[in-house]
C-alpha cells in the first residue's frame, strides 16, 4: 500500500506495459520508403499500462501497477517516474537478460503519430505474476488492462477480477485482427478506438452510424457494455441494456495525439469508480482524452484532476 494513499479514493490496478518512448517530432510521418528530417528527438515514460496507471493516479485514484521492466537504464527510470507519481510499483517485476520495453513514435505537425512497439520485458508477464498479484486485483474497485502484455496474463487479471466482483475494462489496443477470445471480450467494459473497432469487426467506423454498428457487433459477439473512442467524434456508448448515446467531443488545438487514449480510458475507469453513469464517465474520458491531445509526450500529457477541472470549466464558459 502506498504511505500517501487516500482512504477515500478507489483503488485501481492496472495490469499491462511499461515502455520508453522514443520519440521524433517531423512536419509530416515518412510514407513506406520515404527518408523524412526530424525537428526534435526524445524519450519519453510511456506504455498504455503506465499512462492509464499515471493518468488514474492524477486524477485521484490510488493506483497499483502490475507489469515487467527489464534490467536496464530505462528499467530504472521507468520505474523511478511511477514512483514519482504516487503509483505502487512493487508488483512491477524485474526481468534479468531483457529489455525494457520500448516504442519508435513519430508525430508530425498536425499532431498524428505512428507507433512501433517492441515489447521486451512486457512480453514476458506471465500467469503467475498476476497470481502473486491476486491480493492487488482482490482488494481493487477495478482493473485496467491492455493489449501489450501476453494474453494469458490479461486474461487471468480479467477472471480474477470478475471472480472477485471486481470491476473489468479492457482497452484492446493494440487489436489483434479478428475477433477477440471469449474471456477478454466478456469484461465489463470494452473500449477500443476507432481502429481497434476496425480490426476486431471489420466495419469501418466514421461516424456515428458506423459507430453504433460496430458496438453492436461487439455487443453480438460477447461484449458488455462498449464505449467507443472515436477521436475528434467524441464517443460512442452503447450499454449492455441495450441503451445509446453520443459524447461529442470538445473541439481544441491538437499537439500530439499520443497516449490520448490512455488518459480516456483511465478517466473512464476513475469515474465509474466513483458512481457516475457510463455516459457520464464517457464524458469524463472525452475531457481527459482532449486536454491529453493539447500537450506533447505521453506521460508527461497525462492531466490532473485539478488542470482537468479548470480546463473544462474554462471551456464551458
Ligand atoms: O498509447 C500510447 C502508447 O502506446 C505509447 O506511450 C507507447 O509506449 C505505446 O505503448
Amino acid at each position: 500500500m502506498p504511505n500517501n494513499e487516500n482512504p477515500a479514493a478507489p483503488r485501481i490496478v492496472v495490469v499491462g506495459s511499461i515502455n520508453m518512448d522514443l520519440v521524433a517530432r517531423m512536419v509530416q510521418l515518412p510514407r513506406p520508403g520515404e527518408t523524412v528530417s526530424g525537428d526534435s528527438f526524445q524519450t519519453i515514460p510511456g506504455g498504455k499500462g503506465a499512462n492509464q496507471a499515471v493518468a488514474a493516479r492524477r486524477l485521484g485514484a490510488n493506483v497499483f501497477m502490475v507489469g515487467r521492466l527489464g534490467e536496464d537504464s530505462f528499467g530504472t527510470i521507468l520505474r523511478e517516474h511511477l514512483i514519482a507519481d504516487g503509483i505502487e510499483t512493487s508488483h512491477v517485476f524485474s526481468t534479468p537478460s531483457c529489455s525494457s520495453g520500448v516504442a519508435l513514435i513519430g508525430v508530425e505537425s498536425s499532431g498524428a503519430n505512428c507507433i512501433t512497439v517492441i515489447p521486451g520485458a512486457n512480453g514476458q508477464l506471465t500467469v503467475q505474476d498476476v497470481e502473486a498479484s491476486l491480493g492487488l486485483i482482490t482488494h481493487a474497485k477495478a482493473i485496467i488492462v491492455q493489449l501489450e502484455s501476453p494474453t494469458p496474463a490479461i486474461a487471468a487479471a480479467i477472471q480474477f477480477a470478475q471472480q472477485n466482483g471486481v470491476l473489468t475494462v479492457l482497452d484492446p489496443a493494440p487489436a489483434p485482427p479478428g475477433r477477440l477470445p471469449q474471456e477478454l471480450m466478456r469484461v465489463d467494459v470494452l473500449s477500443p478506438n476507432q481502429t481497434e473497432a476496425e480490426a476486431l469487426t471489420g466495419i469501418v467506423v466514421h461516424d456515428w452510424e458506423t459507430a453504433a454498428q460496430a458496438a453492436s457487433d461487439l455487443q453480438q459477439h460477447g461484449a458488455k457494455d462498449v464505449v467507443l473512442k472515436l477521436g475528434s467524434l467524441g464517443a460512442f456508448v452503447a450499454t449492455r441494456d441495450g441503451h445509446t448515446v453520443r459524447v461529442n467531443a470538445i473541439p481544441t488545438n491538437i499537439v500530439d495525439t499520443t497516449a490520448a487514449g490512455d488518459a480516456f480510458t483511465a478517466a473512464l475507469t476513475v469515474a465509474l469508480c466513483e458512481g457516475r453513469s457510463l455516459p457520464e464517465a464517457a464524458k469524463f474520458g472525452c475531457l481527459a482524452g482532449t486536454l491529453a491531445c493539447t500537450r506533447f509526450g505521453a506521460q508527461p500529457a497525462m492531466p490532473t484532476r485539478d488542470e482537468l477541472e479548470k480546463w473544462s470549466n474554462s471551456r464551458l464558459v
